[in-house]
């Protein structure tokens, strides 16, 4: 991917139509706690009603979104160092440097902006593209949750992964 054709904003209230379908690709799908058939109603609420200690990044190209990325400061006083990340890249455009883009931006954010310590996320035990990427940037598996979440028919596990500055 050109980096001259990739842009990373913050995400705004208008790109609840393009994160609802970003969200129901089926890899998304598969890969994340969301769930199919989820209405653009639910997203435009979730755009417009996003509270403060939640940064939403959105990569785009050419003015379309294929891309997000979000971190989340708990709101325990005694958990302000962390932050809780996600991170999705729309099924068409995999492989093409969009996440490791995206989660350049968003540790940056933590960093240098947020002051946050302690990065953390659960990730399916058999997603080899996202461990991947999350082991080269630093992250380190803490353990494994047996049965963790129900997906497409199946129970599955997950591994935390935290990241420490
Ligand atoms: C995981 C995900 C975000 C990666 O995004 P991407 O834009 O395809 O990743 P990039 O092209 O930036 O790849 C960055 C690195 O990730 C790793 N990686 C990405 N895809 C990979 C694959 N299919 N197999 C092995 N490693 C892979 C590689 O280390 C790669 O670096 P390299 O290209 O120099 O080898 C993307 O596959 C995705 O959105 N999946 C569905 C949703 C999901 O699973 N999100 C993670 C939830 S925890």
């Amino acid at each position: 991917m050109d980096a001259g054709k990739l842009e990373i904003r913050s995400a705004e209230p208008d790109d609840f139509g393009a994160l609802q379908v970003l969200h129901a690709q089926p890899k998304v799908v598969y890969g994340t706690m969301q769930v199919p058939f989820t209405s653009r109603e639910v997203w435009r609420k979730r755009c417009i009603e996003r509270p403060e200690n939640m940064r939403v990044l959105v990569a785009c190209v050419q003015g379309g979104v294929v891309g997000c990325a979000a971190v989340t400061i708990p709101l325990a006083i005694r958990r302000r160092h962390v932050g809780e990340l996600g991170l999705v890249v729309h099924d068409a455009w995999h492989r093409r440097g969009i996440g490791a883009a995206l989660l350049g931006s968003l540790l940056d954010l933590a960093d240098q902006w947020l002051n946050l310590t302690r990065l953390e996320l659960t990730v399916y035990t058999d997603n080899a593209p996202a461990i991947a990427l999350y082991e080269k940037h630093g992250f380190v598996r803490e353990g494994k949750f047996d049965r963790y979440a129900f997906r497409n028919g199946e129970y599955v596990d997950v591994f935390a992964m935290a990241r420490f500055r």
